[in-house]
């Protein structure tokens, strides 16, 4: 394929596969297979590497994220991004529409929108391209999220139709679905790793996370709500937000009530109290309803205030709470032994649900807000899953209540608990011996991305482990089809797949293993770090603490973690036993052979290559004995530079004196 071909087709596959992008995210239709998408997007991938002349920074290749931020750039917004008015009365706003109304003789129309809850954004498109997105901050100064916002599919990189303004800023709220939130925390709990809070906040983090490829994956979402034209080319802002969809914005839709106009304060109270229900079945969160002036003119009238313009307020839901008796505090043991009070409450309705539990975090939380059994307490359900007591109602309290006393011994196995400084939670130490630990680290072993067991979930975990059956995750691999057909629901083909599904589990590689054996803070990314490093088992558990330190990414907490998982004998004659069960205890042997040119030199790979990929140079990086670091620090032995490096990280590796290569010297080198 000559150049010109090649750019022919870069510019063919980028507008047919936003074109994909734009109906399934935007408008929810598919007009291709996954496979076909895929099958695209590799070849415009391959394409890119080849001829990156023609690579756009807005390339439908960019949505999958690639390099590390260094730092978030700050940026100061063309137009400060403000704040709105609140208020969880009613009436206030019927006293906002009602001292509009005076302040005018013109008739006034309102746009209704959804407050969406979660972060703000700022989107500069110029010529149709997407160029820069910013955080709100403080509202003069935000930050630059460009390479993140980039992998949000429901942003258009490049906008379609007509009448698009050539330099405008366009503003909303990017969030994080429900469905997408959940799953994500059932991910983690199946990884033992403490659950996010909230949607919001989750969302907010991911957005500043450095690693675009992970924000990549969590699947954010945004809704407009707010164009920014110099050209006074709309009338009202209901309009500007009709054409920003029709040059392939997720705006709110109309047909689904997301966003509706008004004319009188009657419409808007319909409006609220629609919403105030059916809230509870979107499929995001909002936190309230926000009305604007349509006209812009008429928004331009009426100015601003300090913080936030006269023209717009926002209804604030408030926080659905009731209070009802606390009967019970209980405690449950998870896999890593963390301890979790939990309230058991008199059965009450809240936000559509009968709730019987609550959480009660920690022992700290109890103490600051004085929970007692016998109380009456507020229950709220936020954007938490579980909801969460957040008070006492003090006038209500028995004359006879006592502070709670905390308990000191596992509920579980009577083993005293610590805390580690520091921490907030409690833990039962007794790992090896504690019930709802061993079965927790047995259905971690079974999880899908670590053993992947078919035919074996937790229930059935817990069945085998009450008849007794198995004692730790080794004893899986002992289990017999005369005793297990012998079970409560059991039934011979259920029984074959369980043990086939143990059997296939054996070819699982190392790293999966050793993820599998559910070592406090080993995740699976440490596993794979650690499993690459040491090669095996035996190096492994041969290490010392500075051996495992000096492994890349691996931190003191985890050292110790995996120095004392192995000094136990309980947890060795587990490992033991699964050996001889068969487990993979080695890492495979690559088919490309290793070689030490490189030996241990650290290399920071940036910017784009002729001759190699990204990927293709870190690989032999890699071959060659060096190590892929994501950002440049004093320990960098080489940042090795293609064409357009970021100016942040030719300046950092400028000042820190680490030597700057090109292709043709690193291929020198490994020559
Ligand atoms: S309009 C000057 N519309 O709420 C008005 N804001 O305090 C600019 N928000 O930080 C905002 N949904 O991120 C507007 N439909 C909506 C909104 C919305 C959520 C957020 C926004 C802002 C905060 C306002």
């Amino acid at each position: 394929m000559n150049t010109d071909e090649a750019k022919q087709r870069i510019d063919q596959l980028s507008s047919l596969l936003h074109n994909y992008n734009y109906h399934y995210y935007v408008l929810n239709e598919s007009l291709i297979s996954d496979q076909e998408f895929d099958f695209q997007l590799r070849e415009l991938q391959d394409l890119e590497e080849k001829f990156p002349q023609f690579k756009s920074e807005n390339s439908p290749t960019q949505r999958v994220g690639g390099d590390l931020t260094d730092k978030f750039v700050k940026v100061k917004h063309e137009h400060p991004m403000l704040s709105l008015s609140n208020t969880y009365s009613l009436e206030e706003i019927q006293d906002w529409e009602d001292r509009l109304r005076k302040s005018t003789l013109d008739e006034l129309e309102y746009v209704m929108e959804l407050k969406y809850d979660g972060v703000a954004i700022s989107i500069l498109y110029e010529r149709g391209n997407l160029l820069r997105a910013v955080t709100r901050g403080d509202g003069d100064v935000g930050e630059d999220v460009t390479k993140n916002v980039r992998t949000i599919s429901s942003i258009p990189l490049q906008l379609r139709g007509e009448n698009i303004p050539d330099r405008f800023e366009i503003r909303g709220e990017i969030f994080f679905p429900l469905e997408a939130f959940h799953a994500l925390n059932e991910q983690r709990a199946s990884d033992g790793q403490e659950l996010y809070a909230n949607p919001r906040n989750t969302a907010s983090g991911t957005l500043k996370n450095q690693d675009s490829k992970l924000v990549a994956s969590r699947g954010l979402d945004c809704f407009l709500y707010g164009v920014y034209a110099d050209e006074n080319r709309f009338g009202a802002h209901f309009e500007a937000l009709s054409a920003a969809r029709s040059w392939g914005f997720k705006a709110p839709p109309e047909e689904l009530r997301y966003v509706a106009k008004a004319k009188s304060v009657s419409e808007i109270m319909d409006f609220i109290e629609y919403w105030d229900e059916a809230r509870r079945s979107l499929p995001f969160e909002i936190d309230g309803i926000v009305i604007k002036v349509n006209n812009y003119e008429q928004q331009e009238a009426l100015g601003m205030t300090a913080k936030s313009p006269r023209w717009a307020i926002a209804y604030k839901f408030k926080a659905e709470q009731v209070f009802t008796l606390l009967e019970e505090i209980s405690y449950q043991v998870g896999r890593t032994g963390a301890i979790t009070p939990v309230a058991n409450l008199k059965p009450v309705q809240l936000a559509g649900t009968t709730v019987k539990r609550a959480s009660l975090h920690n022992a700290d939380q109890i103490e600051k807000l004085d929970i007692r059994v016998g109380d009456t307490v507020f229950v709220e359900k936020g954007g938490e899953i579980i909801p969460k007591v957040v008070g006492v109602k003090m006038e209500l309290r028995p004359q006879d209540s006592k502070p709670h006393v905390y308990i000191s011994e596992c509920p579980e196995c009577n083993t005293p608990l610590i805390r580690h400084e520091g921490e907030a939670q409690h833990y039962c130490p007794n790992d090896t011996g504690c019930p709802p630990q061993i079965t927790g680290r047995i259905q971690h072993f079974i999880s899908r991305k670590a053993m992947n067991i078919d035919g074996l979930g937790a229930e059935t975990v817990e069945q085998l482990w009450k008849a007794n059956l198995i004692e730790n995750s080794a004893s899986l691999y002992h289990l017999k089809f005369e005793e297990l057909i012998q079970l409560e629901r059991m039934a011979e083909k259920s029984v074959n797949n369980l043990l086939k599904g143990v059997a296939a589990s054996k070819a699982q590689g190392f790293e999966k293993v050793l993820f599998a054996l559910g070592i406090r803070y080993v995740g699976e990314t440490v596993a794979k770090k650690l499993a690459k490093h040491f090669k095996n088992i035996d190096a492994l558990m041969k290490a010392n603490m500075e051996e495992l330190i000096a492994v890349d990414e691996i931190g003191d907490r985890i050292a110790a973690s995996v120095l004392e998982y192995f000094e136990n004998p309980v947890n060795m004659e587990i490992v033991a036993s699964l050996r001889a069960s068969g487990l993979q205890f080695e890492m495979e042997e690559s088919d490309v052979p290793q070689l030490s040119t490189l030996e241990g030199a650290s290399f920071v790979v940036s910017g784009v290559f002729t001759k190699y990929s990204r990927n293709e140079i870190k690989a032999m990086i890699e071959q060659h004995g060096g190590k892929n670091v994501g950002s440049i620090s004093k320990k960098t032995d080489y940042v090795l530079a293609g064409d357009n490096m970021g100016p942040a990280k030719l300046k950092k590796a400028e000042e820190l004196e680490i030597p700057i290569i090109s292709e043709d010297d690193f291929i020198a080198m490994i020559s």
